[in-house]
């Protein structure tokens, strides 16, 4: 058996990116298929490609400024 090394980075205000991983399951148990070496993962709600982010945060954070 390999070790696999799964690497998560926070990005403030975005998404996680996750590198590394064979699936990403969301908080209803869904699981999604990584096929990419990098994925971006929602964490603020908003996406329209639940789990994968598809930028909305940027709406968020361009709203919350004067
Ligand atoms: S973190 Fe980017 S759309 Fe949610």
């Amino acid at each position: 058996m390999s070790e696999r090394r799964v690497v998560v980075t926070d990005c403030p205000g975005g998404p996680l990116l996750v590198r590394g991983a064979d699936e990403v399951v969301g908080v209803d148990g869904s699981t999604a298929r990584v096929e990419r070496a990098v994925v971006a993962v929602c964490r603020c709600g908003r996406s329209d490609r639940m789990p994968w982010c598809d930028d909305s945060h940027r709406d968020r954070r361009r709203k919350t400024k004067p």
